[in-house]
């Protein structure tokens, strides 16, 4: 692994080679799935570099915590955990504690300052180097002179994730496009992830090649905004027929053989609809969309500058429902934006019964300091927003019954990922169209691709029976 220069000294030996104390790393990831793919890759270098991974805090030398902005809640929630792990260790030595992801690019250093008590500070590009930073803070530990890297990537950042660290050993995130160039008013992202930067072509597939010598049987390709993979020149797709580099990526990708190939998350403005002939045309391309839409308001849309008028919304749904594919569909829906009237949420109301989605995440709006929303100062009360939240999630719990029993009898090729929380008779994975679908079976089953027939649709998962 090759570290930025100015940090690792060619001449030094290996962290692995030397016959110091081994040193405990705890690692907790908070948010999305970029979090979670990062918090892989993390623990991937640590333990190359010689670190131990546990899956405790309790004996942990270091705690990192991977962090989330996104929603103020998401960010309350670091300062808490940091104050329950300094609670819990009052007696003995105290781990140090370094703080990752979007909550350490926004603060950089005013987080050393608070009375948590953080020692390092890593940012969402600078994950590359934290065997450094860490055996850094740690020889400084006395000193307390907290460390802060928010640099970017280096050019040989390693993307590979070791399967021991992976969070599934049968499914794989692969990030394809990193940041986001759209600056909706509300979001955070665009700031605590900077600008968009897609991975070249030839690396994500060798890669997804990689993974199904590994046994990995689906990959998720994410970003921010997948569809607005844009690779620099001399990509290595020009043999794939596309409309956007995207669906030329989501052809190569297909072309690999692996068995499931999904895809999260995409942006409206930017769905083509080549991306629902791409999955009518290759099976291993799984039957599920996740298109957020944030509100079915023209007036609030344009608040939030999406630059996409429900209409044209629309017209993707359309095309994604026509599919013989099946295709489920997925939203996320911000309620309580400023400005938002009663006729607003009335309209998302509408637009959610039309498009029947599969599954939808509804959060309340948050003001994200440094937004362009967060300085409108005509907020609507929490009371208004929870209201809304609840009145949506109702609406859409009785569209989701009816989507769910829509399953029954139906045959669901399913992935047997885990043992279910449930029962121990029972295995649980998740369908092509991204069902959770439990159904009895051996554990020799795991990792399988398996047939399973519907016989109870419940609000968030399907039960079966196992056919072959
Ligand atoms: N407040 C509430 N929800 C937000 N999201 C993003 N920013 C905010 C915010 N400031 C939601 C959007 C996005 C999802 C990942 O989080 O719905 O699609
Ligand atoms: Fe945030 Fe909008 Fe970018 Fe999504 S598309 S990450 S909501 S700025």
């Amino acid at each position: 692994m090759d570290f930025n220069s100015t940090l690792t000294l060619e001449s030094e030996p290996s962290r692995a080679s030397l016959k110091t104390p081994v040193n405990k790393v705890y690692l907790e990831t908070f948010g999305c799935q970029m979090n979670v793919s990062d918090s892989e890759r993390v623990k991937t270098t640590l333990v190359a570099e010689g670190f131990e991974v546990v899956t405790s805090e309790t004996a942990a030398d270091v705690v990192l915590i991977n962090t989330c902005s996104v929603r103020e809640k998401a960010e309350q929630k670091l300062y808490h955990r940091i104050g329950r792990i300094r609670h819990a260790r009052q007696s003995g030595r105290q781990p140090l504690v370094g703080v990752l992801g979007c909550v350490a690019q926004l603060e950089g250093d005013t987080l050393l300052a608070k009375p948590q008590r953080i020692d390092f500070v890593v940012g969402t590009r600078a994950t590359g180097r934290i065997a450094e930073i860490v055996r850094k803070s740690l020889n400084a530990r006395e000193r307390r002179d907290g460390l802060v890297d928010l640099g970017e990537r280096e050019n040989e950042y390693e993307w590979a994730v070791a399967p021991a660290q992976r969070n599934s050993p049968y499914v794989a995130f692969l990030p394809i496009i990193e940041g986001c160039n759209k600056f909706c008013t509300y979001c955070i992202v665009p700031f605590s992830r900077g600008r968009e930067e897609s991975r070249p072509a030839a690396e994500i597939i060798k890669e997804i090649y990689r993974l199904k010598e590994q046994g990995i049987k689906e990959v998720h390709l994410i970003g921010q905004n997948v569809n607005s993979y844009r690779p620099r020149v001399g990509d290595g797709l020009d043999g794939y027929r596309g409309a956007t580099p995207f669906v030329k990526l989501l052809r190569a990708a297909a072309a690999t053989g692996i068995e499931r190939i999904k895809f999260t998350t995409s942006f409206p403005r930017d769905f083509h609809k080549e991306i629902v002939s791409a999955i009518d045309e290759f099976e291993n391309l799984c039957n599920w969309v996740h298109l957020p839409v944030q509100s079915g308001s023209d007036k609030v849309l344009r608040l939030m500058r999406r630059g996409h008028p429900v209409q044209n919304y629309l017209k993707h749904v359309a095309a994604i429902k026509a599919s013989p594919r099946k295709i489920s569909l997925t939203s996320d829906i911000i309620v309580g934006f400023p400005g938002e009237t009663d006729e607003d949420f009335e309209a998302t109301k509408r637009l959610v019964e039309e498009c029947e989605y599969d599954g939808l995440y509804i959060f309340k709006y948050s003001p994200r300091p440094g937004t362009p929303a967060a300085a409108v100062t005509e907020t609507l009360s929490e009371a208004v927003k929870q209201e809304r939240f609840l009145e949506l999630e109702s609406l859409q719990r009785k569209i989701q019954q009816k989507v769910y029993e829509r399953y029954q009898d139906r045959v669901l090729k399913v992935l047997a990922e885990k043992i279910s929380s449930k029962t121990e008779e029972d295995l649980s994975g998740h369908s092509t169209c991204h069902k959770v679908v439990n159904f009895a079976a051996p554990v020799s089953q795991l990792g399988r691709m398996v047939e399973v027939r519907i016989t109870t649709a419940k609000l968030n998962s399907l039960y079966g029976t196992m056919l072959n």
